[in-house]
């Protein structure tokens, strides 16, 4: 399997501004003549937007960290065999609203209590094995700004994908810590940027790492 296309990964809390930075992006490569395309984890495909209603919405406590990182396997593995890998192959772009590393923020770091590691890189082997994304973009942004826009969006949502934004402050605050730790560890994949930014010039900094990291032109 050749992979010609480019993968890039957008990551980050809640209420960040990932899609809307993700859909800009896929705008800019677009005018590029660059083919893309957007999708997201949990729910790039059919199976996975059934998996993400299970997966996001209801009691916070109704499945365990463990549970979790099995879902949002099983997602990723579709959404890789069905979507990623066959548009990579025709040498399309691909853009994920989340990947692998929200697992590793959400089930791991968040949490007080972790599950062993080894079962979040195994899954990741078993799952994924050596492909990796070309680029992760994590949108840093203090917790407490992005919960009370994400919160404020779901008020308009008949059904409320809330179920990770009611674990409380001190979660958040943990997998924000975690995608910093992350990215220490593999400065060459991952690009932090502060999101804490209105969205024309949050957009002109992925512009400018996304046309040095893979050489296109400026205009
Ligand atoms: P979002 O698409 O609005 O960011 O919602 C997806 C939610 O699922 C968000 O709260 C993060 C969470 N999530 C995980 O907990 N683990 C994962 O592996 C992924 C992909 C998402």
């Amino acid at each position: 399997m050749t992979l010609s296309g480019k993968f890039i990964t957008f990551e980050g809390g809640e209420g960040t501004g990932k899609s809307t930075q993700l859909r800009l992006l896929s705008e800019y490569l677009t005018q590029k003549g660059i083919e893309n395309i957007q999708t997201k984890e949990p729910g790039g495909t059919e199976i996975g937007l059934e998996l993400r209603r299970i997966l996001v919405t209801g009691d916070k406590d109704k499945m365990d960290a463990v549970a979790e990182a099995l879902m949002y396997y099983a997602d990723r593995r579709i959404h890789l065999t069905k979507k990623i890998w066959p548009a990579l192959e025709k040498g399309e772009w691909v853009l994920s609203d989340r990947f692998a590393d929200s697992t590793v923020a959400y089930q791991y770091y968040g949490y007080e209590k972790r599950i062993p590691k080894d079962l979040l890189d195994d899954l990741y082997k078993i799952s994924v094995g050596d492909f990796k994304p070309d680029l992760t973009l994590i949108l840093d942004l203090d917790p407490e700004i992005g919960l009370a826009r994400s919160m404020k969006k779901a008020s308009g949502m008949v059904q409320k994908e809330t179920r990770h934004e009611s674990r409380g402050l001190k979660f958040h605050q943990n997998l924000r810590a975690g995608f910093l730790e992350m990215a220490k560890a593999e400065p060459h994949r991952f690009v932090v940027i502060n999101a804490d930014t209105d969205i024309n010039s949050l957009h002109s900094q992925i512009v400018e790492v996304v046309n040095e990291r893979f050489g296109l032109s400026h205009e």
